[in-house]
């Protein structure tokens, strides 16, 4: 037995195997509140926040979720002081870099969605060769959105889709959901089945407003650092309880023929 089958935990016995979401995404919300509540450093939380997704990343192994997606940064949060946002970018950086082997060993295939030209120099290139490196790994897909806001993924999208148009190779008329989906930054990804929010907040702050449309909503007051694979289990416990309809009624609700 390998060190790595060892840590392998089964899903646990109350969950459905067969109902579980295909694709979670997380606002990792409280980072700063974690570390305020214990009188440390709001970085410090942001470090333990690292540790906590790594966790959660193996437990969609594990327990077989086959893709996450969590928010890391936003198109807002560059408003933060500039010592916070330089610490975060010092911080991806380092964590990508420290990682990228156990992300191989974990078969792990890691992309970023965002305004990545935007994000410094050497964290874009530790990105670009993350992603290359990790680009034909079949276990879980692990998207990191980065720069990411969705008011800004769908302008950009509105913008190639207006010079596809204008340079003649998509007419009006093929704009359709589908077409629109390919100029996202997520195009060839299924979108969240269940969208966790951690630390309370009622709001999804520009997460995925697109892809986000029949998600189920789970918010928990944990914050971010202190979400484990506990606290894991309640959200897809909860998720497993709920009646997804997408716009239809249950057979149970639907009047007799
Ligand atoms: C989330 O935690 C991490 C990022 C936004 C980068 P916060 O930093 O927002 O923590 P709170 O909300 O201030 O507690
Ligand atoms: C959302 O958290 C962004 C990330 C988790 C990266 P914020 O802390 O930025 O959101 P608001 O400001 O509470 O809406
Ligand atoms: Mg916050």
């Amino acid at each position: 037995m390998t060190a790595e089958s060892r840590t392998l935990q089964q899903l646990p016995s109350d969950l459905d195997p067969s109902r579980l979401p295909q694709h979670v995404a997380t606002i990792m919300d409280g980072n700063g509140r974690w570390a305020l509540q214990r009188g440390l450093p709001r970085a410090l939380g942001h470090r333990k926040g690292v540790v906590a997704l790594k966790d959660l990343l193996r437990c969609c192994r594990d327990w077989g979720i086959p893709a996450l997606t969590a928010y890391a940064f936003s198109t807002e949060n560059w408003g933060r002081p500039l010592a916070e946002v330089e610490f975060l970018m010092a911080l991806f950086e380092q964590v990508l870099r420290r990682e990228r082997a156990e992300m191989m060993r974990e078969n792990v295939c890691i992309r970023f969605v965002g305004n990545l030209a935007a994000l410094p120099a050497s964290l874009q290139s530790e990105i670009a060769e993350a992603m290359d490196a990790t680009q034909d790994n079949s276990g879980t897909r692990f998207t990191v959105a980065t720069n990411y806001g969705g008011r800004q993924e769908i302008v950009q999208a509105c913008r190639a889709i207006a010079r596809a148009v204008e340079q003649g190779h998509v007419a009006p008329d093929d704009i359709d959901e589908n077409l629109f989906e390919r100029y996202l930054y997520t195009t060839g990804t299924s979108h969240p089945d269940l969208l966790i929010r951690t630390s309370g907040e009622l709001r999804i702050s520009n997460f995925m407003l697109w892809q986000l449309a029949y998600a189920e909503i789970y918010v928990t007051e944990t914050f971010w650092p202190d979400f484990n694979r506990a606290a894991f289990h309640s959200a897809l416990r909860a998720y497993q309880r709920r009646d997804r309809r997408f716009g239809k009624l249950q057979p149970s609700q639907s009047p007799p023929t």
